[in-house]
């Protein structure tokens, strides 16, 4: 079936221009004007940009986590991320220490299966490094398509992993062609400071910051960098919260190693004060690294815009406040980490970034989705509009304005983290190769219409096929 998307204006991470959008079957056939329309369906976006499908880069759907389950799943998590505008999302698939590799991705694969609405990858958490490990690698990498390493450096005794095995993955990830991703907090340090608190008798939610201090983040960030200069490697800093981290990732960039860093938009425009609400619903905002003072926020939105920091991140890991975050009332350290933002992460930019003059539309697009197409091996099929390229587009209104609510939002979740905030712009109709998912803000898509992406090594690109140019 051919489709043309008529009167938008379409914007690139490089480009910003008005043409329409040929798509046959899923892909992008052609970009121009007079297109033969007999036969196709035609779409009017006009007053819209059209964007290419955002691609959120860090995602935890059905994640078993803290003693409970996110209440997200590849299906309900899926469907608010397209309408959020975003049609590709990259999950962490976790290991078990001893387990084979193919056990823990298989197990991925059935999480997505079927309930998926937009295409997926998985990056592979990495709990150990031994000859046994080794050997299965190159596998995960040529057979699976998963081609970027999650170390831990936090969550001591759970998903911790010590420095001799985030080096070793750097070897491995550098020898390989993937890219090593890295929680960084000194997970040690950390695990003094909350049992001193928790002796103290300081158990409310607010500790959770005050027990991991940036400096934790900053020095873990740095130590990363370091081993991967050290591994002549790459590196990608998830989630990014303070000053003191993008201090390192820049100092090691100036050097000219291969180190990348992601922020997300909770430390965009949330700060420490939220842990402080009354009646534990601070309790809403533990996630780790821990939301910092608001200073650190212009320190975050000025590396976007200068590039020391590429991409953002939801970190969707998202948890009910009742019955789930309440796990730890009474102890901060039993309140799931975690918080639901896949929804939110391309508005919030938009409006924060681009309506309040901090990036322009052109970076805003490389942010939320071209960067991370290039750094996770899914360029040029995914992160642009380009012949040939996946039809995976949002067609923006930049001008409908909207409060954020639990109330209309899609996640499963029974609160939203960015609650009352009022953002200008909205996806209208998001398209997922070629299908529509969400059309004039309705759901119009199939849950098993979402596919696993095997992605290009660290570094490398496919040409694609071209699509048949029929102008
Ligand atoms: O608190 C968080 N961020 N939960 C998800 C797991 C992680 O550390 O990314
Ligand atoms: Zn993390
Ligand atoms: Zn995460
Ligand atoms: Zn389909």
């Amino acid at each position: 079936m051919r489709k043309i998307i008529k009167n938008g204006v379409i914007v690139t991470a490089t480009d910003m221009y008005e043409a329409d959008v040929l798509i046959e079957g899923e892909k992008i056939a052609a970009i121009g004007r007079h297109f033969e329309e007999a036969g196709a369906e035609i779409v009017d976006a006009a007053g819209c940009y059209i964007f290419p499908g955002g691609i959120d880069p860090h995602t935890h759907l059905d994640m078993p986590f803290g003693g409970t389950v996110t209440k997200d799943d590849f299906q309900t998590g899926t469907i608010a991320a397209a309408f959020g505008g975003t049609t590709t999302i990259i999950d962490f698939c976790l290991t078990n220490k001893g387990e084979p590799l193919k056990k823990a991705i298989d197990t991925w694969h059935q999480k997505a299966k079927d309930k998926a609405v937009i295409d997926y990858g998985f990056h592979l958490m990495i709990s150990e490094i031994n000859d046994d490990v080794l050997e299965q690698l190159p596998n995960v990498i040529e057979e699976e398509g998963i081609t970027s390493f999650k170390v831990f450096m936090a969550y001591k005794n759970v998903f911790q992993a010590d420095d001799g095995t985030l080096y070793r993955t750097l070897v491995a990830a550098k020898e390989l062609g993937a890219l090593v991703m890295v929680h960084a907090e000194n997970g040690d340090v950390i695990d003094y400071l909350t049992k001193k608190a928790l002796e103290d008798g300081n158990t409310d939610p607010i500790y959770h910051a005050l027990t991991r201090p940036p400096e934790v983040e900053g020095e873990a960030t740095g130590r990363a960098c370091q081993l991967t200069a050290l591994a002549h490697s790459q590196l990608y800093v998830v989630h990014v919260s303070c000053a003191q981290a993008v201090e390192q990732i820049a100092k090691a960039r100036d050097k000219g190693w291969n180190v990348w860093g992601e922020t997300c938009p909770q430390y965009l425009v949330l700060d420490q004060s939220y842990l402080e609400k009354p009646d534990f619903e601070g309790a809403k905002y533990v996630w780790s690294p821990p939301l910092r003072e608001k200073w650190h926020q212009e320190v975050l939105w000025n590396a976007l815009k200068n590039g020391q920091l590429q991409t953002l991140g939801s970190d969707q890991c998202s948890f009910d406040f009742k019955g789930q975050k309440e796990l730890g009332r009474g102890d901060f350290t039993k309140i799931p980490n975690g918080g639901p933002m896949i929804e939110d992460r391309v508005s919030i930019l938009f409006s924060e970034g681009v309506k309040k003059g901090r990036i322009t539309l052109n970076q805003f697009v490389d942010i939320v989705s071209t960067r991370s197409a290039k750094l996770f091996g899914l360029f040029p099929k995914k992160g642009t509009i380009a012949v040939g390229s996946d039809a995976d587009l949002v067609i923006f209104d930049p001008n409908i304005e909207r409060v954020i609510s639990a109330k209309t939002h899609h996640m499963a979740v029974d609160y939203n983290a960015f609650e009352g905030m009022k953002v200008t712009g909205e996806p209208v109709s998001v398209l997922v190769r070629g299908e529509f998912v969400v059309r004039d803000k309705t759901f119009v898509g199939k849950p098993g219409h979402g596919q696993f992406i095997k992605r290009n090594k660290y570094g490398k690109q496919t040409v694609p096929k071209q699509g048949s140019l029929s102008i």
